[in-house]
C-alpha cells in the first residue's frame, strides 16, 4: 500500500505544466516571469530560514528569570546549587528529565544548555573508546550511520565530522522506511547507529508510528549499534490533541536492547535557546558510563539554571501548560503556511508539503531538479530559505526536491508575503522544467 507521502509523489509525476500545450506553456512562463520582475521591484527582505523562536516568543519564558535573586534559597532537596557537586543534575531537574524522557530519574543526566553538545560528546567517546566491550569505532575500517532524510543537518554534521559515512534513509509519514532500515542493519555490521527525531521530526513534522518505534527497538543490528533518539520536540504540540509517541526504552528493554537507546532533549525551544538545560536518558549502564566519561571534563553543570528551570517547570504538566502559550503563538504561523500553499499550489501537482501538528518546520517538495532553482529564485525575490540540500547528508538531495520551511521566526504578515514568493517561484521553476524536458524529448 502506498503511504500518503508516496501517493503525493505519484501525483507529482504529471503536473499542470507538463499537461499544457507548448504555446500555452510558453505564455504561462512569460506571465510568471512578469510577476517575478514585479516582486523583485518591491525589494523584499524576508527570512524563512531560521528555525528558532522570535524574540516575542522567547519573551513567554521571561517570568522564569524572576525566580532567582540574591536572597533566594539556592538548595534543591539538600543539594547546594551555588557550588560544585551533583554532576548528574539536581534532584528536581532529574525528576523532570525522567518524566520528559520516559525513564526513571536515576536513568537521566541533566547538563548544560545543549543536547547537540551531549550527542557530540557521546559519539566522540564511542569513536575513541568504543561502546564498552567493543572495538573503538576509529579502529574499524569503515563506520556507517543511518540518516533518515529529509532530516536535521546538524546531526549529519556530527558523524561527518568524525569521518563516519552517512547513509540516507527515506522518510515516510510513519518515520524512517523500516524495511530499508532493517535490511541495512541486519546485513551490515559496520552500521553503528542512526539519528531519529521521533516526535514532530525536523523537518517533516511527522511522529513515528508505534510500529516504527517497536521495530527500531527490536530489529537485528550490530551489538554496538546505537540510536540517537533526539526528542527535541517532545512537548511542542500545536493543538490540544497531541501526537503520541511510544516509549522506546520500554520496547527495547523487553528484548534486552535497552543499551541501544541514547535519548536527548533540551529546553532550548521551551525556555531560552542556548540558555536552557539539556537531558540525557538511557539504560542504567549507559548513564553510569556516560556520566563517568563526561565527568572527566566537567566538574558540575550550571545548577542555578537547573534550579530556575525546575522551579519554573516543576513537572511535565507545568511544561505542557507552558507549551500551550508557545502553541498559541505558533499556530497562526503554521496555519498561514498551510493556507498559502493550499491557495497557491493545490491541484497543480507540482508541490507537496507536510501538515505538522507540532514541532518547528514544514517540509516542502517540488518537482525533481527544482529545489536549488526555487531557492535561488526566492533569494532573487528577497526571500531567504534554508539552502536546498541542507536536509540531506552532505547537502546532497539526490532528487533535488526538498526545501525546509521554518515558520516560527517571522511575523504572520511577513510569512504570508514570503510564502507568496515561494508559491510563485515554485510555479515558474516547475513550468520551466516542463518546457526544458519537452525541448529535450
Ligand atoms: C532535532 C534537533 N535537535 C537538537 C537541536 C538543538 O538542540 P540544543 O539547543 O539542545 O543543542 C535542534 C535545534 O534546532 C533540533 O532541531
Amino acid at each position: 500500500m502506498l503511504t500518503s507521502y508516496e501517493k503525493a509523489e505519484v501525483e507529482l509525476t504529471k503536473n499542470v505544466y507538463e499537461k499544457m500545450e507548448s504555446a500555452e506553456l510558453a505564455r504561462c512562463i512569460e506571465e510568471l516571469e512578469r510577476e517575478v520582475e514585479h516582486v523583485k521591484a518591491k525589494e523584499l527582505k524576508l527570512d524563512m530560514a531560521r528555525g528558532k523562536p522570535s524574540p516575542q516568543q522567547v519573551d513567554i519564558s521571561r517570568p522564569m528569570l524572576d525566580i532567582l535573586s540574591h536572597d533566594s534559597n539556592l538548595f534543591d532537596e539538600g543539594v547546594d546549587c551555588s557550588n560544585y557537586g551533583c554532576f548528574d543534575g539536581i534532584p528536581s531537574a532529574r525528576r523532570l528529565a525522567g518524566e520528559f524522557l520516559g525513564v526513571p530519574p536515576e536513568q537521566t543526566i541533566v547538563l548544560g544548555s545543549s543536547s547537540l553538545n551531549i550527542m557530540q560528546s557521546v559519539l566522540i567517546h564511542y569513536w575513541e573508546k568504543g561502546v564498552p566491550g567493543y572495538t573503538p569505532w576509529y579502529k574499524l575500517p569503515h563506520v556507517k550511520w543511518l540518516c533518515p532524510s529529509p532530516g536535521y543537518d546538524r546531526h549529519f554534521g556530527l558523524t561527518q565530522d568524525l569521518g563516519i559515512e552517512n547513509i540516507p534513509v527515506r522518510m515516510t509519514d510513519e518515520g524512517p522506511d523500516m524495511d530499508q532500515v532493517e535490511y541495512l542493519c541486519a546485513s551490515d555490521e559496520s552500521i553503528k547507529g542512526m539519528f531519529c527525531v521521533p516526535k514532530y521530526s525536523n523537518p517533516t513534522g511527522i511522529t513515528y508510528s508505534d510500529e516504527t518505534v517497536r521495530r527500531l527497538a527490536v530489529m537485528k543490528a550490530a551489538p554496538d549499534f546505537r540510536i540517537v533518539w533526539d526528542n527535541a520536540y517532545a512537548v511542542h504540540d500545536l493543538f490540544d490533541e497531541s501526537d503520541q509517541l511510544l516509549n522506546i526504552h520500554e520496547a527495547a528493554a523487553e528484548v534486552g536492547n535497552e543499551d541501544r537507546i541514547l535519548e536527548v532533549a533540551s529546553t532550548s525551544k521551551i525556555t531560552f535557546p542556548g540558555a536552557g538545560i539539556a537531558f540525557f536518558g538511557s539504560s542504567v549502564a549507559n548513564v553510569e558510563e556516560v556520566a563517568r566519561t563526561l565527568q572527566v571534563g566537567l566538574i558540575s553543570a550550571n545548577k542555578l539554571n537547573q534550579l530556575m528551570h525546575a522551579r519554573f517547570l516543576p513537572d511535565i504538566d507545568a511544561v505542557h501548560e507552558h507549551m500551550k502559550k508557545h502553541a498559541a503563538f505558533l499556530r497562526p504561523r503554521f496555519e498561514a503556511v498551510e493556507r498559502k500553499l493550499t491557495e497557491g499550489l493545490s491541484g497543480l501537482g507540482c508541490a507537496r508539503w507536510t501538515h505538522p501538528r507540532g514541532g518547528y518546520f514544514v517540509s516542502f517538495d517540488g518537482p525533481r531538479g527544482s529545489a536549488k532553482r526555487i531557492w535561488k529564485l526566492c533569494q532573487e525575490m528577497g526571500v531567504t530559505l534554508t539552502p536546498a540540500g541542507a536536509t540531506w547528508p552532505g547537502g546532497e538531495d539526490p532528487n533535488d526536491t526538498n526545501l525546509r520551511i521554518a515558520p516560527t521566526y517571522p511575523s504572520v504578515g511577513e510569512l504570508e508575503a514570503a510564502l507568496d514568493v515561494l508559491v510563485l517561484a515554485t510555479k515558474l521553476v516547475s513550468a520551466q522544467i516542463a518546457q526544458e524536458e519537452r525541448a529535450q524529448a
